[in-house]
């Protein structure tokens, strides 16, 4: 194995993504920021440096931190907030995971702003084999996008009106492929008062007779995309890092955090041949209309990578994809089975069941917050005082700061989510430090008791690190206890993670205690305010 080192400053400039110019957050003055590529047992070092006026973090998501917890890089929950004009130094080596991943600021909801970007770690394990199972490889990044930065849409969607007339899920102004993407000229146009043009799109090159392996990876802020290519089938090999056996179906719905690999055979034309990627907002398969998608374009090339430069043409913005859209809703009907094995079957030692909604939360102060929360808490963080911090003092997570649920013990433990959301408000949810098995899901919510009686998969149920729960419905995860650390269960729409919809799952607390703290964390966190609240 080697190590891998990257430097990562994070800096600020305009940049008109979907033709709509505005501040946008970058790394390395790229956007979406630098990839990163290790293989399976690399070390990895990222040196951060925060050239912006606010705190940062990075996160590395999907990656399970065993023995790093210090590495995941949560403000307030694992770290102080990087402090503007400094650095910090992330060092980890990701064991026993490969396929695609990704990081992003996990400070407030700055990911929306544009601190993203792709993580894969290839492994001589992998049971995708480029050479016999793929010829070539692309990444396909899809990600919604607003106009307005992060913190005013953040402030504006629980005040009076909401943003935009909405309460706590503003519609994307356009979704961009691999960075790239088309807004409404007209309506911005005059919402704004400012210039507005249509970029070309962004384009996918393949050159004919292959077989292409696509790292389909939604790294938006909020929306949940179908996905498809005319024309071309997916074959659905791998999801959240986890090889799977899946189907071959047109269209795939991804949501925020999720990722897939799909394996396309491109003998569907001749070089100069062109297709519509789409992406098309939406709540899941079954439900609702496709709006207007994001495009780009995938292109047949030749060997010297000449293709021409015309517009698939298929009609573009239609309610319908051009051909019988079967769709298969990857997280609603268990078609995917993994690969490798791990059964289900120990009895689980503990069961806790965070329930979560929009709602009224009451301050500390008496006064009364529009927020999220899990059980009642909403997520208050004190920045400069980070939970892991408190745990290794032998503290425990403050009451009012987040729900937190305990597992003392290594063994296996069942985390049960209660969407208590109505209808549309689906959430995708993602748990750090863990691959959890997906056991059962069911509607209405479910309590420890009754889920005792429930009749659950236990044969080789699908794992992932990111899962959508529909509103007015729960989901019984299954985890192994045995990464000791304070991993964050959060929603992964920015907006309502930044507004609150967080907990934490704190694993093995006695062990955590006897962590050391490194140089870096005393130097981040000397001379804050430990009592200050901070963006969530
Ligand atoms: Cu993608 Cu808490 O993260």
């Amino acid at each position: 194995s080697q190590t891998r080192e990257y430097w990562f400053d994070i800096g600020e400039s305009a940049g008109s993504p979907d033709g709509f110019e505005r501040q946008i957050y970058t790394v390395n003055n790229q956007f979406p920021g630098p990839k990163i590529e290790i293989n399976e047992g690399d070390e990895v070092i990222v040196h951060v440096t925060n050239h912006l006026e606010e705190g940062q973090s990075i996160h590395w998501h999907g990656l399970n931190q065993n023995g790093t917890v210090l590495m995941d890089g949560i403000a307030g929950v694992t770290q102080c907030p990087i402090p503007p004009g400094k650095t910090f130094t992330y060092k980890f080596r990701p064991q026993g995971q490969y396929g695609n991943f990704w990081w992003h600021s996990h400070y407030g909801n700055t990911m929306a702003d544009g601190i993203i970007g792709p993580f894969i770690i290839h492994s001589v394990r992998d049971p995708i084999v480029r050479g016999r199972d793929y010829d070539e490889e692309q990444i396909v990044i899809l990600h919604d996008w607003q106009h307005d930065r992060a913190d005013v849409v953040t402030g504006a969607q629980t005040g009076p009106g909401g943003y935009r007339g909405t309460l706590a899920s503003p519609e994307p102004d356009a979704i961009l492929i691999n960075g790239v993407g088309r807004t409404n000229c007209t309506g911005t146009s005059i919402q704004y008062h400012a210039p507005c043009y249509d970029p070309p799109y962004a384009e996918i090159k393949v050159k004919p007779n292959k077989k292409y392996r696509l790292r389909l990876e939604n790294m938006g802020t909020h929306a949940l995309v179908r996905t498809s290519i005319d024309e071309h089938e997916y074959e659905v090999v791998d999801a959240d890092g986890v090889p799977v056996y899946g189907p071959t179906t047109h269209e795939i719905p991804i949501a925020s955090a999720q990722r897939y690999s799909v394996l396309i055979k491109t003998d569907k034309g001749k070089a100069g041949d062109s297709f519509w990627i789409r992406a098309a907002p939406g709540v899941a398969c079954e439900l609702g209309e496709r709006k207007d998608p994001g495009l780009a374009i995938l292109r047949y090339v030749d060997e010297h990578d000449k293709g021409g430069h015309d517009d698939p043409t298929s009609q573009p913005w239609h309610d319908l994809a051009p051909w019988d859209a079967q769709c298969v809703d990857l997280d609603q009907e268990h078609p995917l089975v993994p690969r490798n094995v791990r059964d289900a079957y120990e009895d689980p030692l503990d069961v806790h069941v965070m329930s979560s909604n929009f709602g009224a939360f009451v301050k500390p102060d008496g006064t009364v917050d529009l927020a999220f929360g899990f059980n009642n808490v909403t997520w208050r963080p004190r920045l400069f005082n980070p939970l892991l911090q408190q745990l290794e003092n032998g503290g425990t997570v403050p009451p009012d700061t987040a729900a937190s649920a305990t597992f003392w013990d290594d063994g296996p433990g069942i985390i049960i989510i209660n969407n208590l959301d109505p209808g549309p408000l689906g959430h995708p949810y993602h748990l750090h430090g863990n691959d959890f098995q997906l056991l059962a899901r069911g509607q209405g919510s479910m309590t420890a008791e009754a889920f005792a009686s429930w009749g659950y998969l236990k044969e080789n149920p699908l794992r992932r690190d990111s899962f959508f729960v529909p509103g007015s419905s729960w989901a019984a995860l299954r985890i192994l206890t045995n990464n000791p650390g304070v991993w964050a269960l959060h929603c992964h729409i920015g907006w309502h993670l930044s507004t609150g919809k967080l907990a934490t799952i704190v694993v093995q607390p006695e062990t955590i205690k006897g962590f050391e703290q490194p140089y870096d964390w005393t130097n981040l966190c000397a001379g804050q305010d430990t009592s200050a609240i901070g963006p969530s």
